[in-house]
Parts: structure tokens; sequence; C-alpha cells
């Protein structure tokens, strides 16, 4: 798309390796147009280790805020001033802004997925949630789902220590190992897959066999939206439940990120109405069925 730059204009961006096919400059830059704003918002390649390099850049340049993926999420915290109670809770940050030297870092992936589920008429209090998955989108989910009033936040992965640790001191959490998956799920209402597998690019194939004794009617919600009908949804959406891809997590936690780096407060309709732009500026369906 064509980015408009002035002297003056505000400097974002997204930094990690790979960068080059990250949506987050389409995204961010629609939404900095629609809101009338006076930003910018790069991909810039940077490397493991590359964090100090990075952020000296930044304070030089003028970069005011930045996303982070892969694989600076854990290793950006020992340079932050101060983090956000989800940013906390995640024990990661996908969100920074700088405030003269000082980093604030922020998660948005929890409260992102969390509106992306209210997109499919559910939400968390008083149900039984199930994440496949023990990996950092796994950790935000499960916390934000835990501090949203869940009935019970079950972590099921295949290193069953790792799930344990997630779950070490966290009264609504509890670890499951693979084999233990068809014996939970059949009181599961929300099912999540964190796991990369199905994941465009990875070569990452399997199957969802367990999903045989998932509660009739439960959601089963993948965070892939690469490719828009992935694996773990064709499964279940066979076995009759209501699929979504992790198109509408990407979207909303732009929309949030966005928010934390000015520092701005958008009222619900405010998110909705960009949530949707974002998900039509994708060209991804959230039901899988292909270009919107
Ligand atoms: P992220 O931080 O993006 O969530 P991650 O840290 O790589 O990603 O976490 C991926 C999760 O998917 C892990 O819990 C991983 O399981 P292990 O803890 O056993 O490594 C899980 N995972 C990855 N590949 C998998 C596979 N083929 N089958 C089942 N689980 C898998």
């Amino acid at each position: 798309m064509l980015v408009e730059y002035r002297n003056g204009t505000g400097l974002l961006a997204v930094i990690g390796d790979p960068v080059a096919h990250s949506l987050s400059p389409l995204l961010q830059n629609t939404m900095i147009r629609e809101l009338g704003r006076d930003d910018l918002y790069l991909a810039i390649p940077v490397k493991r280790g590359g964090l100090p390099a990075f952020i000296q850049a930044a304070e030089t340049i003028g970069i005011t805020g930045f996303n982070l993926t892969m694989p600076h999420k854990t290793d950006i915290l020992p340079f932050l001033a101060d983090m956000t109670h989800e940013a906390r809770r995640a024990g990661s940050v996908n969100s920074v802004r700088i405030r003269g030297n000082r980093l604030e870092g922020h998660s948005t992936d929890g409260i992102g997925f969390r509106r992306a589920l209210q997109d499919m008429g559910m939400d968390y209090p008083d149900q039984i949630v199930t994440i496949l998955g023990a990996g950092g989108a796994a950790r935000s989910i499960a916390m934000t789902a835990a501090d949203s009033g869940a009935r019970q936040v079950r972590i099921v992965n295949r290193t069953p220590e790792k799930a344990e640790e997630l779950c070490a001191g966290e009264p609504s959490l509890r670890a499951f190992s693979l084999n233990q998956a068809e014996q939970i799920l059949p009181d599961t209402d929300i099912l999540i897959n964190t796991t990369p597998v199905g994941m465009e690019g990875t070569g990452k194939t399997g199957s969802f066999p367990f999903l045989r004794t998932l509660k009739p009617g439960a959601l089963a919600m993948d965070c892939i939206y690469a490719p828009a009908m992935t694996p773990f949804m064709s499964e279940a959406k066979a076995l009759g439940h209501p699929t979504a891809n992790g198109i509408g997590m990407l979207v909303y936690q732009a929309v949030y990120a966005y928010a934390f780096f000015r520092d701005l407060s958008f009222d619900p309709e405010t998110v909705s109405r960009l949530g949707l732009l974002l998900l039509e500026t994708s060209g991804v369906d959230p039901s899988g069925a292909g270009s919107l």
C-alpha cells in the first residue's frame, strides 16, 4: 500500500526474524489512515541478539513504538522500565512504547484473542476452556481467560512438564498431557489450538483425533490463519463444531497495540469498526471460507 510521510510523521515498526511477510504494516498503516493519524509503520528485520542495537537506533531515529515477533517476545524483558498487567501475566511482550528513554511493554495477544472470541458470540465467564500447546500464545490466552472469569482453563501439551510450569501457582489452571485430551474434552466449551500444527510453511503436519470427544456445539478456534481453513478447523467442522481461524486474534491485537503506542482508549464500537476494516484488509475470512 502507499503510505504518507512528511517531516514530523511519527514512526512505528514491527521487528522480528523473519518479518518480511508480516501483515502488521498493512494492518497498522490502514488503521492509521482510517483514524486520520500522522504515523508510519515499518517492518524492520532484527535478528536474535539485535535488540540493543535496534533500541539504540529507535531512540536515535525517533521510533516511538514497536511490535515484536519471533524471536524477541521474551528477550525484550530486561530492557523494559515498566510492563502492563497483561504483559506481566503473559510473561512476554509484543508491543513496546518508548517514552523519553523508558521502554514500556504490553501484551495484546490474550486480549486480542478474547475480542475475536466475542465475534463468535462467546466469552470466557463460567466457561471451561481447553488450550492445546504451552508456548507464549497459550500463556497469554490462558491468563486472559483466567482473569476474565473462566470456570477452568486446561492446558494440554505434548511435553506435560511445560504445561505444568505454565499452570504453577494459578488456581484456575490445570495441566494435562496429550493422552488425557480425550477425557477432558467432553465438558470443554471452548477449545483453542496454539500449536503450529497445520501452519503453512512450517512443515508441521498432524491431526487431532481427540476432537471426536469434544462436547457437542463447543467452539474450536485456531490461532493459525494461513491456511485460512486449518486442519484443526476442518476436523472440528466435520464433527459439527463452530470454528474460526486466528485472523481475528491478529487484527484485534493490532488494534490494541496501536491504542497502546499512542495512549488512546478506543470505545467498543471503534474496536469493532477497526477490527472489521482490518479483517477486510487482510483478505482472510475468519470462517476459513477463503478470501473475504
Ligand atoms: P508460541 O510461543 O508462538 O506459542 P511455541 O513456544 O513454539 O510457540 O509453542 C508451541 C507449542 O506447540 C508448544 O507447547 C509445543 O509443544 P512442546 O512444549 O512439547 O514443544 C507445541 N507443539 C509444537 N509442535 C507440535 C506438534 N507437532 N504436536 C503437538 N504440539 C506441538
